[in-house]
């Protein structure tokens, strides 16, 4: 199988391209702005990557679109911060560029396997969110917060219809809250430049406060990396076309938490690590409003669960690496870099 991953050196994209060629005969080309989580597959003769933007090498992603199986196009902003200071960013890239793909996709038969988001749900008030009986409930207009997940849920509703209308294969999951190594950039110092996890632990690293946004009591159910590439390898091998015309969730309905739970966790996990001790002391900062830490254009969701009965259905799939292993999976990665840098602090 020939499969091509936009945005291969991303954190989805580079974990999914490592797997694939560890353990397929598959053949992956991939196309990034960047190279630095790839760079130990390029060697590998059944990977061909370039080196570029999406919105500039048309014809090469042409190209590729028209002679691969499958085509996963991962490029997005996805950092919630991005979403209130540049919109229209977020709406360009991450809404017309991939358009442009969905539309060579169904030129060129291709099927397309598409990064929804867990932000369709928004607000829904359901206990659980199902992918078939949820409503997707977004704020107002000037909560710009809203146009990553309007954009994805247009493209999730545009691929629907040409599903419907010209016949295009495809499978549409929903990653809820993935995290693992290459997740963000901790070194970034930055506030809200990087997705929470990275976010705290590269202030914890640091030893600097943590900040709870509206007293951390939303909530997310985080999911680790190995258990959503599992889900997509299922995903792309397709057997009997169990994922055609599908929705899938992919998270981990046990590991939800609140963010407060989430800090106090991992300021636990980096204190035991050593030349770490004195975080444990790390303050927590729960004074901090969305609108003074985000912007006036941020809006949040108080909850966040996936129903996962589909992809457990469909699939055979079950997530299972729980929080405390996948919190320390993840912060074992980012030590081991940091402590390099800055063995004691
Ligand atoms: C994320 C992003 O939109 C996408 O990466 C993705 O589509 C989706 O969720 C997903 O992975 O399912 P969100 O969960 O809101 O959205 O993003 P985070 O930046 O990780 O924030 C989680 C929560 O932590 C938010 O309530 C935020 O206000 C809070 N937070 C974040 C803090 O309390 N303190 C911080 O320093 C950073």
């Amino acid at each position: 199988m020939k499969v091509l991953i936009l945005g291969v050196n991303g954190f989805i994209g580079h974990s999914l391209a490592t797997r694939i060629l560890a353990d397929t005969d598959w053949e992956v080309a991939g196309m990034d702005l960047e190279s630095d989580r790839v760079r130990g597959l390029l060697e590998n003769p059944r990977m061909r990557f370039l080196e570029g933007d999406i919105a500039i090498h048309r014809e090469w992603i042409e190209y590729h679109v028209k002679r691969s199986d499958v085509v996963l196009p991962l490029v997005a902003i996805a950092t919630p911060a991005t979403y209130v200071t540049n919109p229209l960013g977020v709406f360009k890239l991450d809404f017309e560029e991939n358009l442009r793909i969905i539309r060579y996709a169904t030129a060129y038969n291709t099927r397309v396997v598409f990064p929804s988001t867990s932000e369709v749900y928004g607000l829904c008030p359901d206990r659980a969110f199902n992918e078939f009986t949820s409503n997707l409930v977004m704020g107002p207009i000037d909560k710009q917060r809203w146009i990553y997940a309007c954009a994805k849920q247009l493209l999730d509703r545009i691929i629907w219809a040409s599903g419907e209308q010209e016949g295009l294969r495809f499978t549409l999951f929903r990653p809820f809250n993935w995290i693992g190594p290459g997740l963000d950039d901790i070194d970034s110092a930055k506030e809200g430049s990087s997705r929470v996890v990275t976010q705290f632990l590269g202030h914890l690293l640091r030893r600097e406060p943590l900040q709870l946004v509206a007293g951390g009591h939303q909530r997310r159910s985080f999911t680790y990396i190995d258990d959503g590439i599992e889900a997509l390898m299922q995903i792309l091998r397709n057997e009997n076309g169990v994922a055609d015309r599908q929705i899938f969730n992919i998270g981990h309905p046990g590991n939800d938490c609140s963010i407060r739970e989430l800090a106090e966790h991992m300021r636990g996990i980096v204190a035991e690590q050593p030349g770490y001790e004195d975080v444990r002391h790390a303050s927590l900062t729960g004074d901090v409003s969305e609108a003074e830490y985000y912007g006036e254009g941020y809006q949040d969701m108080p909850c966040r669960v996936p129903d996962v009965s589909n992809a457990r259905t469909r699939l055979g799939w079950e997530p299972q690496v729980d929080l405390d292993t996948a919190l320390r999976k993840t912060i074992a990665h980012y030590v081991g870099r940091e402590a390099v840098a800055c063995p004691t602090g």
